[in-house]
Formats: C-alpha cells, structure tokens, sequence
C-alpha cells in the first residue's frame, strides 16, 4: 500500500476542473490581482480521466470534483461518465455552491454521479447575497431540491460560519435541513488562500456550534465517519437527523489525512494550505507512460509530511501565528 512520511494512504482524490466561479465568498476569492488559469492550460476530461485511472491504481478509492465551482465547466457530466467506468472506484462526489445544478443534476445523474454537497451559508437571501456578492440564493434552493428529487443521497449542506456575519442563521440552517432530510455541516471558518484577512477573531469555533445546538435541539456526538472524516458528527437525540461540524482550525485532522489534489491545469497538492504544487501536466503532454506517471505520483506521496492544521493549532496556542507569513495556493484552485 502506498503511504506518506507519515504513514497516510493515498484514498481520496479532489480533482478541481476550473478556477472559474460564478460566486465571489469573501472567504475564498482572492484579489484583483489573481492570475485565472489560462484555457491551454486546463486539463481535458481525457488528461483527468487517465490520471484519475492511475490515482485509483494507487489506492484512491473516491473521487470528488470541485473547482472554483466544478459547475461552470460545460458537459461536467462528460467527465463524470467517464470517472464512473474506472473499476475500484467506490465514490464519486461533487462540491458545488447549487446555483447551476437545477439544470445540470440530470444529465450528471444520469452519468453516474453519486452525491452532492451544496454549500449555503445562510437562509436569509439579502445575507446570501452579501457573503456570496453575487448568489441568488433562489437558484441555489432549487438546484438542492433538484438533486433531492433527482435520488442523490446523501444530500449535503456545508456552511461556513464567520464571527460577526452569519451565526444567527446556525439554528435556522438546522431547522431546515431536519425539515429536509439533509446532513448539515458547518465549516470553521479557515485562512485557506492568501486574502480572506483571517483572523482568530472571526473564527466560529466548532464548540461555540455545538454549543449553540444543542441548547435548542440536544445532541449526542458520533464522531468521525469511518474514524477519520474531516466532520466530527453528531445525531440529534429526537432521531431527527444529524449535524456534522468540520473543525479543521480548532480540532485538526492531519495525522488520518488521506486527500490529495489536482488542480485544473494538472498540479498535483498534497494539503489544502499548500504554498506549490507538482506539475504532473508537463509529463502528460510530454508523452510520459502510465508507468512513468505512477512513479511520480508515488515520488510526491512517499514524501508527503504534511500538517498545516495540526502545526497552525500549536503556533496559535503560542499566540505566535500569521497566517500572511505563509503563501498559500488559493481556494478556488484547490476547491477546498
Ligand atoms: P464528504 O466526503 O462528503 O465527507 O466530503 P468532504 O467534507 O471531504 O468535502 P467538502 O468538499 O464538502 O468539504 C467540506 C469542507 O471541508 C471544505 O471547507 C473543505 O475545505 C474542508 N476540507 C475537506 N478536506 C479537508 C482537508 O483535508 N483539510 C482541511 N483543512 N479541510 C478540508
Ligand atoms: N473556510 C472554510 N471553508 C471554506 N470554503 C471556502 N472557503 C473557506 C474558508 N475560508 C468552503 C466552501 C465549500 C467548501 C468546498 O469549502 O464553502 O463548502
Ligand atoms: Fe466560488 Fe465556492 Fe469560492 Fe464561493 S467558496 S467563491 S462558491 S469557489
Ligand atoms: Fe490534510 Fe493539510 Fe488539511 Fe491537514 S491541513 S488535513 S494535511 S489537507
């Protein structure tokens, strides 16, 4: 089995297949100066799909697409078909923010899409729009219950919570994802990318959520999916449902990390906080054999030491944490 420096296996794989998005979040979009990818550069669903085969040869056992926001990427569903016929593949996902599923969720059913998850965070369309700049949160509701009646399950809902700017719409989101039949995560809020001028002050921590739940809605924590999930999970004592709470700033989860990322003009990222990446792009359109390939996967991974989470939680108990001293790839090239 191939593992890292840190005895990690290689299981899950985020391929991003555009930096483009029809959002703007405050949280991930990064400044004017941002360099788009250039179209040349972008993989084509043939160079995805041979890596992604490759990947799945290593031990890659789920494949989720994101961007940017995967959606804007015309015929996304031509990819998905091919990803679906890669044999050992258990799981093949999708991030998307909604606002063009209602038209697509069809035709990537239908090419053997398995899941969604669909980020809102928050209920309210004029805080919708203010956290988004540009969501029409209409759109978004109906391309959630579009994949409802579509039968992808689960259903998904990620929110991201910001000090100051969308606590109050916790307990709404709650409500309303019971009331659906959706799993509900929320997102510490994280200094991913260069710009979102994170600070520890507008961190919602994963206690202040639970917190806040379960004084209304009493809960009993489930814990990791699997052991090692990024969301720790909790069920609400009801059976109405359950909530999940992804804690990568408070409650790290660096040591069962098995994700690694390709970016959509073929770099290859070991973590989310990561200042490069390997081009893997170069060797595919160099003529390089699957084996060749393979080799360079597995020359990245078996180096693999990553554990910006785990090392951010103890620099920010020694109140000795910038994030501006690190460069980072931004989010909407690595699709979180
Ligand atoms: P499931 O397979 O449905 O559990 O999905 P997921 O939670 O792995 O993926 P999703 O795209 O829904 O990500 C939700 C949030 O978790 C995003 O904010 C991601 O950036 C964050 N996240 C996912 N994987 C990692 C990781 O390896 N490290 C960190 N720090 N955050 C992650
Ligand atoms: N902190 C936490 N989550 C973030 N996401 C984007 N930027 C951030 C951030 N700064 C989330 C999106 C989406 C997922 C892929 O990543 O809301 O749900
Ligand atoms: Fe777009 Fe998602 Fe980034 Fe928002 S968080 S700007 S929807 S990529
Ligand atoms: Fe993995 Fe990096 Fe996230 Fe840690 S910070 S869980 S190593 S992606």
């Amino acid at each position: 089995m191939l593992v890292d420096a840190l005895n990690r296996p290689i299981k899950d794989l985020r391929i991003s297949v555009t930096d483009r998005c029809n959002f703007r979040c405050s949280y991930c979009m990064p400044l004017d100066e941002y360099d788009w990818i250039h179209k040349k550069e972008i993989l084509t669903f043939e160079e995805i799909s041979r890596l992604a085969t490759l990947f799945v040869r290593l031990g890659v056992e789920k494949i989720r697409l994101t961007g940017g926001e995967p959606l804007v990427r015309q015929n996304l569903d031509r990819l998905v078909a091919k990803l679906s016929s890669i044999g050992g593949l258990k799981d093949l996902c999708l991030t998307t923010n909604g606002a063009l599923l209602a038209e697509k969720v069809s035709a990537l059913k239908a090419s053997g899409l398995k899941r969604v998850n669909i980020s809102v965070d928050s209920l309210n369309p004029e805080k919708f729009r203010q956290m988004t700049k540009r969501g029409d949160l209409s759109k978004v509701l109906e391309g959630i219950f579009a994949a409802k009646q579509h039968g992808l399950h689960p259903i998904k809902l990620n929110a991201v919570i910001e000090k100051g700017l969308n606590e109050d719409d916790i307990l709404s989101l709650v409500e309303f994802s019971r009331d659906n039949g959706f799993a509900l995560r929320f997102i510490e809020y994280m200094d991913v990318g260069n710009s979102n001028d994170w600070t520890s002050g507008k961190l919602v921590s994963k206690k202040e959520i639970i917190d806040k739940i379960n004084a209304q809605y009493p809960l009993k924590e489930v814990g990791r999916a699997g052991g090692s999930a990024p969301s720790v999970d909790y069920e609400f004592i009801d059976g109405r449902g359950d909530v999940g709470v992804i804690a990568s700033v408070t409650e790290p989860f660096c040591s069962s990390c098995t994700r690694v990322r390709l970016t959509a003009d073929g770099k290859i990222v070991t973590c989310l906080f990561s200042g490069i990446g390997h081009d893997v792009k170069g060797l595919l359109r160099g003529g390089a054999t699957d084996e060749e390939i393979s080799k360079f996967i597995v020359s990245i991974w078996e180096k693999r030491a990553d554990r910006y989470s785990a090392e951010r939680l103890e620099a920010l108990r020694s109140a000795n944490y910038d994030p501006k001293n690190h460069k980072k790839i931004e989010m909407i090239s690595l699709g979180g």
